[in-house]
């Protein structure tokens, strides 16, 4: 039976990672950070499900000590590692640039140093959740695995090191480490403050008048290619079944902007939305709505831009070129971002019609 570790298992990716190993016949362990408050709740379905107690083992420990990160894999002895943990919050990176460096960037340092101290370097293959906000200013459209870096912010920064420590220890040491270069992705479990998550929770949170609108949202120009978090965790476990360890952009080479997942949200939501204005005095309004809801009118404005969500430095633009990941692997995204809209405000409506029926 395969070992595997996940860091950041308590994560989006980490929960349909998990899943996905599991149904391979993998052992999979996880590295989980003390909180005060229990946060397994993606992964507690299969961490109290007896058909995985032999095969599904979590373990306290943080990327900002090594000990914790050392000890681990000195235990686990994995054939594989994902290093999914991560500060991953774009917006949040500003505010927390020393801390998001030490995690996303040093974190990575001590997965890759931490398997070569326990002589594992020619046995354990690692994963790094590298990032499309690489390209941050895009020197190039779309964006290919050859396609110049420019990091608009301290997480990308940071994740940059973690790129190139990752190829470093590769080459140095001959291990089979590889970087996943993923464009966005989401699901219903995706963070409630990253931008697809906020609007169909927002919106169905409004829809069944637990919160009171409008929703207010940053940059609606914002350019975005959004996959499914299930198709991406497919193809970081194909990039370590290869002979040769290789970096891979992953990307549906389709883009929509922020107003257009909004758009598509709302019409889930049977409410026809008009936008006017410009910059920070757009907004969206309520053109009708085909259910009766005793919430929402014909008129109201469901949708403002707030100053807030601005970044100092934004990425304005991402599109992918995965190519390569066909040609080489053979994959290609199932999901649209459409239909990932569709499945993500069904959730969200469900979890607020019980929230609004408490
Ligand atoms: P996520 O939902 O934010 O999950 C991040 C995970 O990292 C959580 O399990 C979190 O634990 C853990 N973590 C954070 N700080 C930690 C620390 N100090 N020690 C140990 N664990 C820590 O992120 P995601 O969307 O699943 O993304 C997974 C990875 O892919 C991240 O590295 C992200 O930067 C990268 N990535 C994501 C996307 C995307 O669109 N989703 C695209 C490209 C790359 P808690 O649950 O305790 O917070
Ligand atoms: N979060 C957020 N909240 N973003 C907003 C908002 C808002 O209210 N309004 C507009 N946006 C814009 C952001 O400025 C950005 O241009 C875009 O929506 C997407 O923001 P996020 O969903 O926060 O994602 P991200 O693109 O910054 O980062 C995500 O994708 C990266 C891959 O490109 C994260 O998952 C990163 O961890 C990942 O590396």
């Amino acid at each position: 039976m395969k070992k595997a570790f996940i860091t950041g298992i308590t994560g989006q990716d980490g929960s349909y990672l998990s899943r996905f190993l599991l149904s391979k016949g993998y052992e999979v362990h996880g590295m989980v950070r003390r909180t005060s408050l229990i946060n397994t709740s993606r992964i507690d379905d299969i961490f109290y499900n007896t058909e995985f107690k032999d095969c599904f083992f979590l373990h306290h420990g943080d990327m900002l000590d090594m000990i914790s990160i050392n000890s681990l894999i000195k235990k686990i002895q994995p054939d594989e590692i994902y290093n999914l943990a991560a500060q991953s919050h774009v917006g949040v990176s500003f505010s927390q640039p020393d801390y998001t460096a030490n995690i996303d960037g040093l974190g990575t340092l001590r997965v890759l140093e931490a398997v070569k101290q326990n002589d594992l370097a020619s046995h354990t293959k690692i994963y790094q959740a590298s990032t499309s906000e690489l390209f941050g200013l895009t020197q190039e459209t779309p964006q290919t695995e050859n396609t110049p870096f420019y990091p608009r912010s301290p997480y990308g920064v940071a994740k940059m090191y973690a790129y190139w420590i990752t190829v470093n220890y590769r080459e140095a040491y001959n291990m089979f480490a590889c970087n996943g270069i993923l464009f966005n992705h989401e699901s219903p479990v995706r963070g409630e403050t990253f931008v697809t998550r906020k609007i169909t929770r927002g919106l169905a949170r409004i829809f069944y008048g637990l919160d009171r609108g409008p929703l207010s949202i940053g940059n609606l120009n914002a350019m975005r290619d959004w996959g499914h978090a299930k198709d991406y965790v497919e193809m970081q476990w194909l990039m370590l079944q290869q002979n040769m360890p290789k970096d891979y952009v992953i990307a549906t080479g389709k883009q929509h902007s922020i107003r257009d997942f909004i758009t598509w949200a709302c019409n889930d939501l049977g409410i026809d939305v008009e936008f006017s204005g410009q910059g920070l005095d757009e907004i969206g309004v309520i053109k009708s709505i085909k259910e009766d809801n005793r919430f929402l009118s014909i008129g109201d404005t469901i949708i403002k831009v707030s100053k807030k969500y601005f970044r100092p430095t934004e990425v304005d633009s991402l599109l992918g070129d995965a190519s390569k990941a066909k040609k080489d692997l053979g994959w290609e995204p199932k999901l649209t971002a459409r239909e990932m809209c569709t499945e993500m405000i069904e959730a969200d409506l469900k979890e607020s019609k019980f929230n609004a029926n408490k």
